[in-house]
């Protein structure tokens, strides 16, 4: 089998790490890639976002399984044009992926199928986002319709922030068009799971769960990123907890999708707030999570490749239900540039890569590097995220720390505190 996974980051990293085990794998791809990936893959000098040089080369590799990681591509129809060009993708279509790309779209899509979610409304101007948080009292959230990279999440607690926060939609206009619709939503309390299944429009088959620290410091405090770290499994979710996720949220998304013409085949992501009512959804992505699929690929044992393919046909999929999952826990914490995430330095040399995979149980998935000659440089942003698998939590925490102490480069940073909150619960 010929697989080419689009993307560069340590998600794709991962996944073509764990492609690469598969028995059928034969030449594997990547575009763009990055020097870690180059590893075990062929990287291709195209980026996620052209789409047409990116079937171009699908079909002239004759490649048999193409994996989309970030949300973009699929944003501008990459799954739709492979499609009509009749070359194998395993990702949503454009209009299955708005259950990402506009979270207006997914609240109104939660109302119809009777999915359990957070109060909300859409707001198109200050003063309906005003009159609305009236309504629903401090704390509140404020999310930005469109993508954002993560980073169109508010949570507002007074006066003070709605005011700041309103400047940055409507003001500075940071999310630029992203922001022209604002969701005021219920803040809801409980723990936070991030519940991943394969889809293949018709059939979802769970991923193992896992947990995100999505704010950049320590406590969950300060600004949402693209993810600090994270583990699998989530701790919060127990089977019966997980079982409710799949039947409350996971099956009825599915089925709404393909009801209202949107066949989901891809990972379908499901960010769940685990209140005391039960699981609710806090947000669908239409990809793989990052960081998560960092911390759940080593711990799938069925061969991903295979799972991958069945899910581009019909009625193979569920040959593979329950998945294999290795009872080890897998953590893994994000090493990050100086500044980050804001604006970001890059290339300064990276070193200890060596010495940090030996630490037992560690896998490095390299994010923003860039090969310089024989030597390794940042290239911003998020950088690498050291993994470690071990029999507990606490093993493999203090393992991924071990590895992420070892991992040198000027202004290198990460939360402190990966891990703490399965710990509090496990
Ligand atoms: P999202 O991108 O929608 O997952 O939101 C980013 C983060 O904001 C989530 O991981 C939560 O920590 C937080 N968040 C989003 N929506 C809510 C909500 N309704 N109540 C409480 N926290 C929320
Ligand atoms: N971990 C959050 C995301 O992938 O969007």
């Amino acid at each position: 089998m010929r697989i080419l996974v689009i993307g560069g980051g340590a998600r794709e990293h991962a996944l073509c790490w764990s492609l690469a085990k598969s028995s059928d794998a034969g030449e594997i791809y990547c575009a763009p890639g990055n020097p870690g990936i180059a590893e075990v893959a062929d990287c291709l000098p195209v980026s996620s976002g052209e789409i047409v040089e990116l079937a171009d080369f699908a079909e002239k590799l004759r490649i048999d399984l193409t994996v989309v990681g970030p949300e973009v591509p699929l944003s501008l129809g990459i799954a739709d044009l492979f499609a009509k060009r009749e070359l194998p993708i395993f990702g949503p279509s454009r209009l299955a992926a708005q259950i990402e790309t506009s979270k207006v779209f997914a609240k109104e899509f939660f109302g119809r199928h009777g999915i359990p979610t957070a109060a909300a409304e859409v707001c198109s101007s200050a003063d309906e986002v005003r009159a609305a948080v009236d309504r629903l009292g401090y704390p509140t959230v404020l999310k930005a319709d469109g993508l954002a990279g993560g980073k169109g999440v508010l949570i507002v607690e007074s006066a003070h922030d709605m005011k700041r926060a309103l400047g940055l939609f409507f003001g500075e206009r940071v999310f630029g068009a992203a922001g022209d619709r604002v969701l005021v939503e219920e803040f809801l309390h409980g723990h936070e799971a991030s519940f991943l299944a394969i889809c293949d429009g018709e059939v979802a088959l769970p991923l193992p769960t896992a947990r995100d620290y999505k704010t950049l410091y320590d406590g969950d405090r300060g600004p949402n990123t693209g993810g600090m770290g994270g583990h699998s499994p989530a701790g919060v979710l127990d089977a019966e907890g997980s079982s409710r996720a799949l039947r409350e949220i996971v099956w009825p998304t599915l089925r709404g999708l393909a009801q209202e013409g949107r066949p989901f085949r891809g990972v379908l992501y499901a960010g769940v707030m685990v209140t005391d009512l039960g699981p609710k959804v806090l947000e669908f992505n239409a990809r793989f999570g990052d960081p998560e699929t960092e911390v759940i690929l080593p711990r799938v044992a069925t061969d991903m490749a295979a799972v991958l393919s069945a899910a581009l046909s019909h009625g193979e999929l569920e040959r593979f239900s329950p998945l294999e999952v290795k009872a080890e826990v897998c953590a893994g914490v994000v090493l990050c540039a100086s500044g980050y995430p804001g604006v970001t330095v890059s290339g300064k040399v990276i070193s200890g890569l060596t010495e940090a995979a030996r630490v037992p149980g560690v896998e490095i998935f390299q994010g923003n590097t860039q090969q310089d000659g024989d030597r390794l440089l940042t290239g911003g942003g998020r950088i690498m995220v050291a993994t470690a698998t071990a029999p507990s939590l606490a093993d493999a925490i203090a393992r991924a720390y071990e590895a992420a102490e070892k991992i040198q480069f000027e202004g290198k940073h990460f939360r402190r505190d990966i891990g703490a909150a399965g710990l509090n619960r496990v």
